[in-house]
């Protein structure tokens, strides 16, 4: 099912009006993933060390609510890097977060990060392994620079699964995503644990809710 389009296509594809980027991603959230944005905040939101890698942060609609998220429940400011591989939402995100001294924003590719190794205490990638054309790339240059003992919090959208309708109603939405370049696959929850493995991940804790697969896996201490 893989797309087989470069990052530079995959980046192209991103190149879309703010207001229907976040609206397709709502529909993307609910019926591909059939996930909500509350399982999100609950999911990612703790998962902020003092200096933290945001990977593929687009134009931080999402980042923007954790941080919300965070500071309703009274969770520690920190320091956040965020990286995207388009443009286009890099500059969504800057402008979003234009004077906010907790955030700097990098273009990047999530396969080759411009940072020295162990520089951060965590990352995450959120909504975005089904668009990376080199998701092992990610996974190894993510471990680099993380901190022993720094985790990695992403989820994963998994082929669909469930009854009938939410299951057609989620391949239709995967063979548009594949169409227009900004989808590249979806993942078995196996395949994915077993990358994180073979990248030198411990796996600490994973579930699967709807066609979502959270993980939570951390760098070796030692
Ligand atoms: C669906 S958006 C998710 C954005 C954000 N994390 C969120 O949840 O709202 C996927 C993002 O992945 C980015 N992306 C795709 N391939 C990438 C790569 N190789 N390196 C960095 N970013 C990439 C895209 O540019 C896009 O902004």
């Amino acid at each position: 099912m893989p797309s087989g389009k470069s990052r530079d296509e995959i980046a192209e594809a991103y190149k879309s009006e703010p207001w229907w980027y976040d609206l397709r991603g709502f529909f993307i959230l609910t019926f591909a993933y059939n996930s909500t944005l509350g399982a999100q905040l609950r999911f990612f939101g703790p998962h902020y060390g003092a200096e933290h890698l945001e990977v593929a942060c687009g134009t931080g609609t999402l980042l923007e609510l954790i941080l919300r998220w965070r500071k309703w429940k009274k969770l520690p400011r920190v320091h956040i890097v965020g990286i995207d591989y388009a443009e286009s939402m890099l500059a969504g995100a800057r402008h979003r977060f234009a004077g906010n001294p907790d955030i700097e924003l990098k273009h990047a590719d999530a396969a080759a990060l411009p940072f020295p190794d162990a520089r951060f205490d965590t990352a995450n990638i959120a909504n975005s392994v089904h668009c990376f054309p080199d998701v092992d790339g990610a996974f190894r240059d993510i471990l680099r620079v993380l901190k022993p003992g720094g985790t990695l919090a992403a989820n994963v959208l998994l082929y669909p699964r469930g009854p009938w309708p939410l299951k057609g109603i989620a391949g239709r939405i995967n063979r548009w995503g594949i169409r227009k370049g900004i989808l590249y696959t979806p993942y078995q929850q196996d395949d994915i644990r077993n990358r994180l493995v073979a990248a030198g991940y411990e796996v600490m804790s994973e579930d699967v809710a709807g066609n979502c697969y959270n993980v939570l896996a951390r760098k070796p201490a030692g």
